[in-house]
């Protein structure tokens, strides 16, 4: 049983193989949060807290005589605005046009095996060979929280995946009164931890420039890592790691926290007067208010926690591990995914026929699987001031339609991919000239624009049939095989012609559901499309998104050397086989950096391997090595997809190379990659050693065996760099 409680001492014990988490309902009603960490027993573990009468740690207004209890003081479980505690709150909420405060009192629970969903929101879900077995893995918790004196009810769900060692959490709001309910904040889940001596990684960034890892010490006050900006964003993440000051790569307690939401967010860490730690995390809470009437709920996006005791590298492996068995749903999840040139970086918006079917006959040559077709193939799109949302093929430009230039490529023995941006309008289209309501527009100003478009209002129902209406009509009418859905600017004012009386925050999570609703179909009506993420690169790269896309366009930086720092970055919260990598031409066109073509094909390999040029362009030489390439990555496209990930060095530390490797999953192919990023006079050979090997395993390296025990333990000397960002990458088999 992943789930227990102990009638007499009403404590809940969650168990996984890699934790235990536990709350109790203490005699108050209160829901305390008593341990999660190491796998422990089922000892009552709130002996830990100690009631002290501490000075300015009130009590909650039916404790009378105890100075000792105090919710600013106690490890809670859900902690709410209104009676007594001052530290970061999970939930705020009250009667409109009352003063707002909760009191959450413990009600019932219900415990059942199986995984609850949210429907219209992305959750990890049991996977079909664990509903099946014998042994149900996978449990779900409920506890139902009243408030002491209105008809208002907090349910808090927890998914518990035993073998994985995940735990979800999602909260329910519940209005059974008769007034109207105003939600001003409301957290998918909040964790007390007594340690206050931790650290804090999350992953911060900027366009082209996503996911760069820091860490810090959490410090007393109130850490704060969100967007504001409508889409979960490049400039922060919703995933962050809280670790023991010792922990690394191989050692120390780390709990990785994820927020399944492609929106706006807020995750907050405060060290409180006490030295303990609250971590809380969920919808960003600007400017939010949502109104439940009697009867209605309010269901949170879903939160998951990892916690492991072996490192950074176990905790991202068990995420990835989770996110492939647990989270991904498309039908290319564990299959090999198509090696594929896209056109932007090749063309721009200048592109015709003969010059498509140029690069996909060389693709072709050259061994690769798709053609995808980026922006500007449709109504007046010669540059990205026009045609967004006028989702027609322009046939003159391409000189065919859509069918046909599919049936092209096809013929070439390729698959055919295109780009879409159907969450968004320009003001010179015809969609926009047809219907001005249906972009998001504050009254009486003119709006923000970005990259010189607006937002479609997708909380209106008109406008989400409309997107589904088009996507599936070219879907329906061409052999379109992948898309790449792009989301090209921030959100801030938000106002709907349907509905002007919702607030900011509200209007943008519903923007959020109806996205979702989209997805939804669009998976559920073209379950064999390669879907990819995009938001000008990596500015939508999150959990929430990956449950309707195994993978996302990582950045539109496609520099090799900055690609390190960035996808490093990613590996720590998401699957590499998620990371859309491509191999593009140099000068680069983000930094002007040079690179050889052998260093740009090994970092894209890090991911959901690609190219992003004109394959007519190539010499002979980079045709060669690009086949070479092409051959590498079919043949050891299950290692990269499906192997364990490991980060042999940091970007951020190590300025001379930056390393990795795969394993794959039966230890007995591994990889090894190695970019030097600095040049050096009478170099001394440089030393890596390897990881996850079968230890008495015998390996074959470069025609030499060695013992896995000696490649980790005392690892190989590097062959030495021969040129600026030159390049290393090595598979080795176990010896039968
Ligand atoms: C932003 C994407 O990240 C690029 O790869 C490209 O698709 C452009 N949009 C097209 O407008």
């Amino acid at each position: 049983m992943a789930i227990r409680y102990d009638e007499t001492r009403k404590v809940f014990t969650l168990q996984t193989e890699k934790s235990t988490y536990q709350m109790k309902v203490d005699g108050h009603g209160i829901l305390l949060h008593t341990y999660f960490g190491g796998p422990a027993d089922e000892t009552d573990f709130s002996y830990l807290i100690v009631p002290e009468d501490h000075g300015f740690c009130g009590q909650p207004g039916d404790v009378v005589e105890d100075r000792t209890y105090s919710m600013d003081y106690y490890p809670l479980e859900y902690p709410v605005h209104g009676n007594g505690d001052y530290r970061v709150k999970a939930l705020k909420a009250g009667w409109k046009g009352e003063v707002p405060g909760l009191d959450l009192r413990y009600d019932s629970h219900k415990i059942y095996p199986g995984k609850y969903g949210l429907p219209g929101l992305p959750a990890f879900f049991e996977a079909e060979s664990e509903a099946a077995a014998a042994h149900r893995t996978v449990e779900t918790l409920e506890i139902v929280l009243k408030d002491l004196y209105e008809e208002i009810y907090v349910t808090l769900y927890y998914g518990v995946f035993e073998k994985a060692g995940l735990i979800t959490r999602a909260a329910v709001i519940e209005n059974r009164g008769g007034k109207i309910l105003e939600v001003k904040r409301a957290m998918s889940a909040s964790f007390d931890f007594p340690e206050g001596d931790l650290d804090l990684i999350h992953f911060y960034g900027k366009h082209a420039c996503e996911r760069q890892f820091e860490r810090r010490s959490v410090f007393h006050g109130i850490s704060e890592i969100g967007s504001i900006r409508g889409t979960s964003s490049h400039q922060q993440n919703p995933f962050v790691i809280l670790c023991e000051k010792a922990a690394t790569e191989d050692f120390g307690g780390c709990w990785g926290v994820v927020l399944l939401y492609s929106g706006g967010f807020k995750i907050q860490v405060e060290k409180d007067q006490f030295d303990m730690t609250r971590l809380v995390c969920g919808l960003d809470d600007d400017e939010f208010i949502w109104e439940l009437k009697g009867g209605e709920r309010f269901v949170t996006p879903e939160a998951a926690v990892l916690y492991t005791d072996r490192g950074l590298t176990d905790l991202s492996q068990s995420l990835s591990a989770a996110y492939r068995k647990n989270l991904i749903r498309s039908w290319w999840k564990d299959r090999k995914r198509p090696v594929l040139v896209n056109n932007w970086e090749a063309t721009y918006f200048n592109f015709n026929q003969e010059k498509l079917s140029g690069i996909a006959r060389q693709a072709s040559r050259l061994g690769l699987d798709m053609l995808v077709l980026d922006d500007g193939w449709f109504g007046k799109r010669d540059d990205d001031n026009s045609g967004l949302g006028d989702w027609k093929v322009n046939e003159t430009k391409l000189g065919c339609s859509m069918k046909e230039m599919a049936e092209k490529v096809n013929g070439l023995g390729l698959k055919f991919g295109i780009w879409m941006e159907p969450e968004m309008v320009s003001e010179d289209s015809d969609l926009y000239r047809a219907h001005p309501d249906w972009a998001f527009q504050v009254p009486g100003r003119t709006p923000n624009r970005g990259r010189n478009q607006l937002v479609l209002d997708l909380t209106r129902k008109d406008v989400r049939d409309y997107i589904k209406t088009n996507v599936d009509h070219l879907l329906n009418n061409a052999n379109i095989e992948y898309v790449k859905w792009d989301m090209n600017r921030s959100i801030e004012s938000v106002g709907s012609a349907a509905d002007p009386s919702q607030s900011q925050g509200a209007l943008r999570h519903r923007y959020v559901l109806g996205l979702y609703e989209i997805l939804e179909e669009f998976v559920t009506r073209h379950p064999r499309v390669l879907l990819e993420g995009c938001s000008g690169g990596g500015g939508r790269f999150d959990a929430g998104f990956l449950y309707y896309a195994p993978q996302t366009w990582c950045s539109d930086n496609t520099d090799a050397i900055e690609r390190l720092r960035i996808q490093y970055g990613t590996s720590f919260g998401y699957p590499m086989s998620s990371v859309s990598a491509h191999v593009s031409v140099c000068p680069n066109h983000q930094n002007g950096r040079v690179t050889p073509f052998k260093t740009r094909g090994i970092c894209a390999m890090q991911g959901a391997f690609g190219y992003e040029l004109d394959l007519e362009k190539l010499d002979g030489e980079d045709q060669a090595e690009a086949k070479r390439q092409i051959e590498r990555y079919q043949e050891y496209s299950d290692l990269f997809r499906n192997g364990s990930y490991y980060r042999l060095t940091s970007p951020f530390e190590n300025s001379d190379f930056t390393a990795w490797s795969y394993v794959s999953e039966d230890k007995t192919c591994a990889s090894l990659s190695v970019v030097y990023t600095d040049l050096h006079a009478n170099p001394k050979g440089l030393r890596v050693k390897w990881k996850g090997l079968q230890e008495h395993g015998v390996y074959v390296l470069e025609g030499k065996e060695y013992s896995g025990k000696a490649l980790m333990q005392g690892g190989m000397v590097l062959p030495k760099p021969e040129c600026n960002y030159d390049s290393y990458m090595v598979i080795i088999e176990q010896k039968n």
